[in-house]
């Protein structure tokens, strides 16, 4: 059922052809991903993961009820992942069965009006692939890049596609400051699985130019790092790796995907560096992630993302996390106003993608909830929220709140 929530706040004309959509991922969403290595984790006895993804919000068989409620709130784009896992379940073994479901995603959005954004590589990996050694195995870069060029058979007439999402968070998770592993770079990043990433996305870029006439690039975390003042020179050390790099990595593709929630302050520390990330003063507004309240941060890493690459921009996530859907609408206002001065400012922004679509599966847990929609965890039946209305609404008026 569709209704209308209008921003009655000022607002600006966005840019003719300005993208309007929301995103989810294929683990997050789809249920039952069993031959990922994070489903593994998730079921394996005495595992740290405190909730398993289970049947997700079984989009697997719904994403036609998904991209319907998209569609008919006024927004224009789905971004979702498809999955690797699923795709090739043992190396070298291509499942045409995955690859058809997929492209019947990608039919179903076009004649409901929707441009299908696709991500080829959302976090999660094949069983074989981390029993093999991930990134660390030898011909790492090679098995990605024959992976991509299995699914470029479905994605012809896609206008998007996203090589590797968040390719830093991939090392950064990865990459304890307190590990002393060989390949332990002086800010404790393993660089050595960043370079990998790196070349996969460049492989993947060929490829994708090769059989496609789809814009590519990769969506990179950003993390609006800011100083505690007088460490500005750490504060650039820790970014590198953390977030420079896979933003230098970008030269040469058609655009850039920014992500940010939140912001992360670098001041002093006593661990072994002397300095890293602060943590917050009493009274600080968190969110249901355990982050600062920050809307700021989009127009923050907009900024930043148009220095560091002056490339086209999407914004591919942007969200919170909160119980209060009101609050979604507010944090959401905030940050698109703070998109609007970093555009006016002469960032190239083509659009902006909500994360998420969908309440969905946040990586351990279920209770977080970003969704513009919530999804009953028991029936799977989805009910819009208000949000989903407010933000399709600034859809079809073409406009940004300031
Ligand atoms: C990821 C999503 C995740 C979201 C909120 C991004 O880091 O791409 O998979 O759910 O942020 O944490």
């Amino acid at each position: 059922m569709s209704a209308t929530i209008s921003e009655r706040g000022p607002v600006v004309a966005a840019p003719s052809g300005f993208l309007w959509g929301a995103a989810t991922a294929a683990h997050q969403t789809e249920g039952g991903n069993v031959n990922t290595g994070h489903w593994v984790a998730e079921y394996a006895p005495g595992t740290a993961v405190p909730e398993p993804s289970g049947d997700a919000c079984d989009s697997f068989h719904r994403y036609g009820q998904d991209i319907a409620l998209l569609a008919e709130s006024g927004l224009g784009c789905y971004r979702f992942s498809i999955e690797w896992a699923r795709i090739e379940p043992e190396p070298g073994v291509i499942s045409r069965a995955a690859l058809a479901h997929y492209r019947a995603m990608i039919d179903a959005c076009l004649p409901a009006g929707v441009q299908p954004i696709v991500t080829l590589h959302h976090f999660t990996f094949p069983r074989w692939w981390q029993q093999r050694g991930g990134w660390q195995a030898p011909d790492a870069v090679d098995r990605f890049t024959r992976y991509v060029e299995a699914a470029v058979g479905i994605l012809a007439d896609v206008a998007w596609v996203i090589t590797i999402n968040e390719p830093n968070m991939l090392v950064i998770q990865l990459g304890a400051i307190t590990d002393t592993t060989l390949g332990m770079n002086a800010v404790g990043v393993d660089e050595q699985r960043a370079q990998a990433i790196a070349a996969a996305h460049h492989a993947a870029v060929d490829v994708v130019r090769a059989s496609t006439r789809a814009r590519v690039g990769w969506s990179v975390a950003n993390q609006a790092f800011q100083a505690v003042p007088g460490w500005e020179a750490q504060r650039d050390a820790w970014r590198y790796w953390r977030e420079d790099f896979f933003l230098e990595q970008a030269r040469g593709d058609d655009f850039i995907g920014v992500q940010a929630y939140l912001r992360t302050l670098i001041g002093p520390t006593e661990d072994s560096l002397g300095y890293g990330p602060q943590s917050w003063p009493d009274g600080t507004r968190f969110t249901l992630t355990g982050w600062e309240y920050y809307p700021a941060a989009l127009g923050d890493a907009v900024r930043h993302t148009h220095r560091l690459t002056g490339l086209p921009i999407l914004v591919t996530e942007n969200g919170i996390a909160t119980a209060d859907d009101a609050e979604r609408i507010e944090y959401t206002r905030a940050a698109l106003a703070g998109l609007a001065a970093a555009m006016a400012d002469g960032a190239d922004v083509r659009g902006y993608l909500h994360w998420s679509l969908l309440d969905n599966y946040e990586w351990g847990s279920f209770a977080p909830t970003f969704g513009l929609v919530a999804v009953d965890r028991d029936s799977f039946v989805r009910t819009a929220k208000p949000s989903l209305f407010w933000l399709g609404d600034l859809a079809r008026r073409g406009v940004l709140p300031v």
